[in-house]
Parts: structure tokens; sequence; C-alpha cells
């Protein structure tokens, strides 16, 4: 399979893929996205993805170049045009050989240079298909390290997290942080100390046999994993919390894990300095896998 990209509709190579430096996606990030991965190479929780981004535009007063039939019409035609064979990597999970990763991206166009959104003239709509790369295997069976970062979230005031926007120079700073530590993700603080997410993930803690997340009132990304991972841990009659963690609640914990599309459920086996319970993935945080693998077998 190559990479394949859909510029407003026309299906290019990606040295042909190319936007204008005027576009306001590139000077301000003013632009909303989502990332979508297949399974069997269909795409996963894809009502939950174009659900967001409808959000994430509404947040920032967006208006889509497309709506969400024609956001599905114009994957499945990305997909269907970026079949084929594809070396294998041995080091992959199996879960992840001969999949798609997906990238939709709606900026708010080009025009005259000025903060002004009044400025944009041509929304642009942006489909990306290239192979997916998740997680080697061994990251799953040994867990990956984790650091929480100097960097701060955003105050909430300023950004909506709930917004999936092209704004990121907060999380480029703190995985760059996160990666100088020998770190794999960044998790984040907000101002009063309280954790919120990854990155590009969302965060669980496992205490005393108790699932434990930030709840959406932290400012955090609602994740389409997180969401699955939440009704799956309810659904094998897990004590599952929404609840506010500081850094010890971490620290402390028996368990971690961070959850995102290309990543499913990825053990954190340790903690900046610190071994995370046993030092290995685990039990909760294979169970819950499991089950996600299932519910995403197609
Ligand atoms: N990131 N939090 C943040 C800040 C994210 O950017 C993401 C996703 C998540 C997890 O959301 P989901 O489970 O819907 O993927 C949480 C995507 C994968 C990315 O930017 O690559």
């Amino acid at each position: 399979m190559r990479t394949l990209v859909n510029l407003d509709g026309s299906l290019v190579a990606p040295s042909e893929a190319k936007v204008s430096v005027f576009d306001r996606g590139f000077l301000y990030g003013d632009s909303v996205y989502e990332v979508i991965r297949t399974y069997g190479g269909r795409p996963f929780e894809l009502r939950a993805h174009l659900d967001r981004l409808a959000h994430s535009a509404g947040r920032i007063a967006l208006t889509p170049r497309w709506d969400a039939d024609r956001a599905r019409a114009e994957i499945d035609r990305t997909l269907a045009a970026a079949r084929g064979a594809e070396a294998p990597d041995p080091e992959a999970a199996p879960w992840n050989r001969g999949e798609r990763y997906i990238r939709v991206v709606m900026t708010r166009g080009a025009g005259e240079i000025g903060l002004d959104p009044a400025l944009a003239v041509d929304p642009l709509a942006i489909v990306i298909v290239q192979p997916l790369s998740g997680p080697p295997a061994r990251a799953y069976a040994e867990g990956v390290p984790a650091a929480i970062v100097g960097v701060r979230r955003a105050s909430t005031k300023a950004v909506d997290p709930s917004a999936k926007t092209g704004a990121h120079l907060t999380h480029v700073l703190a995985v760059r942080e996160a990666r100088a530590a020998g770190a794999y993700e960044a998790l984040l603080l907000d101002d009063a100390g309280f954790v919120t997410e990854g990155s590009s993930s969302n965060v669980f803690a496992v205490s005393a046999g108790r699932v434990l997340t930030p709840p959406l009132a932290a400012g955090i990304l609602e994740g389409v994993t997180r969401a699955v991972v939440l009704r799956l841990a309810r659904a094998a009659g897990l004590p599952v919390e929404e609840v506010a963690l500081r850094p010890l609640d971490l620290e402390t914990a028996d368990e971690l894990f961070i959850t995102s599309t290309v990543r499913e459920i990825l053990p954190v086996t340790r903690l900046g300095d610190s071994r995370v319970g046993s030092g290995r993935p685990g039990p909760v945080t294979l169970r819950l896998h499991a089950a996600f693998r299932e519910a995403a077998t197609v």
C-alpha cells in the first residue's frame, strides 16, 4: 500500500500534496483534525471521529469544506485508491500489520494575512492515508516509559481542550521534554497540578483494582479510545472512576496505561525514574487490552 493524499477531492502522491503558505492551518494552526485507524481495512469508530471533528469545528467556529457524509465518502475513496501490498514489518504488533492510518484535516483556508478569521476565503479539506505504524509488539509486551513534564497544559480559558485543533505547540514541547528524559510519552498537568492527559493520549491508572482516569472536566480531549475503554471496563464489572488525579496518584498506582487510536491500550511501566507497580504490564491493563482486541476485531 502506498501513502496517498486527498487534497480537496483530488487524489495526489505525497510529493504533490502541497498547500498554500497563506493557509491558516499552516500560519496559525487554524484547523481541526482527526486521526482514525483501520481494522481489517475498515475505519474503526468512524462515526465517533466524525462527530468529534464536527464538535471541534463548532468549538472554533470553523465551517469545514466537507460535511460528515462527504468526509466519509472521501475517506473510503482514498482508502480504496491506496490499496496494495506492503513490505511486512516483523517488529509490528499483529493487529497493526497491513492496517491504515487516516488523518483528516480541515483548515479554515487561505486568505490575506491577518488573525481575523473573516479573512479566510478557501477552507481546505485533506485526507492522508498511510500505512499504520503503531507501537512495536515489544512495547505492548514490556510497556513504555512516560514522564510528567514541566510544560503545562494550556489554560482552558485560552484553549478548549475538547477541540482537536492543529495548534499543537504545547504538545510538541511536552514531547521534546519527555524524549530528553528518555520517556516515550509526556503526561501534562494543569496549572493547579492535576493530571490531564498525554501529549497525544489519555491516561489511566489502576489502584487497588479500581480503574481511574481524569474526568472530561479536567480539560482533556474526549478520546474515542478512552470512551471504548471505559465502556469495556464497566462491562467487565471493574470499578471505574473518572476522578481528579494528582501526580502522586500516578506514582503510587499499581498499573498505568495510555490510550489512543494508534496505540489502543499501551502499558506504562516506568514513570520518570521509577517503576510503575511491578515494572511489568499489569493484569487489569492486559485484561482490558484483551477486551479491546476482541471489540476491534472484525
Ligand atoms: N491523538 N489526547 C490528545 C491530546 C490527543 O491528541 C489524542 C489523540 C488523544 C486520544 O484520543 P483518541 O483515542 O480519540 O485517539 C487524547 C491522535 C491519535 C493524534 O494526534 O495522533
